[in-house]
């Protein structure tokens, strides 16, 4: 019998992360978002599932998205809440108010960058946070399930 996939991922990326490539390519690399869109696709892929990735600008707009994204039937949200990451309540409340498991990505290291960086009024509304592995940051956590991965 065939294996039934799972349920998606939505993976969410705020502002000025549509520049990926161009921009501070010292800080953020050179690989694009819609690069970094398809190694995340196909990470999920290979591990049974699928990932929608969307990406906006606009706080309210990741904030609908969250709302929504149980009602749309993800099974987890993986969140790169860029410069909103050190400052939105909003984004905060609207993670701690839905009942899916909320993964907070940084492509940097935010605890080894200037001081106002190193706060997220996000992480303690997250499961978790992944900092600083690049476009690595978003393929760590343990896609495709929503128990914590195991050390084999
Ligand atoms: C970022 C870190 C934030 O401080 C910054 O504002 C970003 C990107 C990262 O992925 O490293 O836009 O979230």
């Amino acid at each position: 019998m065939a294996r039934r996939a799972s349920r998606p991922i939505l993976v969410l990326h705020g502002p000025n992360l549509n520049l990926l490539g161009t921009r501070e390519p010292s800080v953020y690399g050179r690989v694009s978002l819609a690069e970094v869109n398809r190694a995340i696709q196909r990470h999920a892929a290979a591990r049974g599932t699928r990932a929608v990735c969307r990406q906006s600008n606009h706080e309210g707009e990741l904030v609908d998205w969250i709302q929504s994204a149980a009602r749309e039937g993800f099974q987890a949200i993986v969140l790169n809440p860029g410069a909103l990451t050190h400052y939105s309540v909003a984004l905060r409340d609207a993670v701690a108010s839905v009942s899916l498991p909320v993964v907070e990505v940084h492509l940097s290291n935010i605890h080894a960058r200037e001081e106002f960086r190193r706060r997220s009024v996000i992480a303690p509304a997250a499961v978790g946070q992944i900092s600083g592995f690049g476009p690595m940051s978003y393929l760590l956590q343990a896609i495709g399930t929503t128990r914590l991965p195991q050390v084999t």
